[in-house]
């Protein structure tokens, strides 16, 4: 069975000083988990991770960025290489989120030179995936999941592929309070699942974990993850708050045992 994972994504919130309170409140509030049941990450601003890596050390909660950069050190004015991200604590990084893609120009090339940059520090990727409203109501969905995972997969290998987390995150339901519906993310999901197999056989496909973010919710979280093909969540807004996210946790927990 997949092991889910649920990671929180602050995006650009939070001083250091509320960042470290955050994640104070989510070791008390997660102490009854068991770390073997599931994976939890948080994803802090970069001017937080240092503060937040001293807080979690030693605990199972990970830690990871929302972005890196492809190089591993040179001059890159206000970029940040994996082995800086590594340094400073992170185990993984988020790629191509939608809001890179929309505001800052990421494409699946500069996504796939990140994915195995990180890959190669050794950080495990989770990479974002999705259709605009516009391409889902031209029925394009599909069509652009898959040009988007074969691109951002391109030379990754069958061992490395082990390492990759990917987050399908409609993009018509970010923020915007709109869940795809379980059924929904779900074919899209399965829809994954059976491309990575076309890829990388059985094994990867059965091994790889499938995030759905959008809109997810303590209300909505179980069952999002009782679908056979969802294996995670990645959470904006409600990982802002320390009950909340919790919450999702929890539900997360709940929905295992599905068959
Ligand atoms: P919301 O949960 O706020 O919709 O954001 C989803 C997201 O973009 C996570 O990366």
């Amino acid at each position: 069975m997949r092991k889910p994972i649920i990671a929180g994504n602050w995006k650009m919130y939070k001083t250091v000083a509320e960042s470290v309170d955050l994640v104070n409140r989510l070791k008390e509030s997660l102490k009854e988990v068991f770390a073997s049941k599931i994976d939890v990450v948080v994803a802090p601003v970069y001017t937080s991770l240092y503060a937040v890596s001293k807080v979690l050390s030693g605990h199972w909660i990970a830690l990871s960025a929302q972005d890196v950069f492809w190089e591993m050190e040179g001059a890159y004015t206000g970029e940040v290489s994996p082995i800086m991200l590594k340094d400073c604590g992170c185990s993984y990084t988020i790629i191509g989120h939608s809001e890179r893609r929309q505001y800052f120009g990421e494409t699946d090339e500069t996504v796939n030179r990140k994915l195995r940059a990180a890959l190669q520090a050794g950080l495990y990727p989770i990479v974002c995936v999705g259709e605009t409203l516009n391409e889902r109501e031209q029925g394009e969905t599909f069509q652009v999941v898959d040009r988007q995972v074969r691109r951002c997969l391109a030379e990754v290998s069958p061992a490395d592929m082990q390492k990759v987390i990917i987050a399908y995150e409609p993009v018509w339901a970010i923020g915007t309070g709109k869940t795809a519906t379980p059924e929904q993310a779900n074919e899209v999901h399965a829809f994954i699942r059976d491309l990575v197999f076309r890829l990388y056989g059985t094994q990867v496909a059965d091994q790889l974990r499938i995030q759905y973010g959008g809109s997810v919710k303590p209300e909505n979280t179980k069952g999002l993850m009782e679908q056979p093909d969802i294996d995670g969540a990645l959470v904006g807004g409600a990982s802002l708050k320390a009950d909340s996210f919790t919450a999702i946790v929890m539900g997360a927990l709940a929905a295992m045992g599905k068959g």
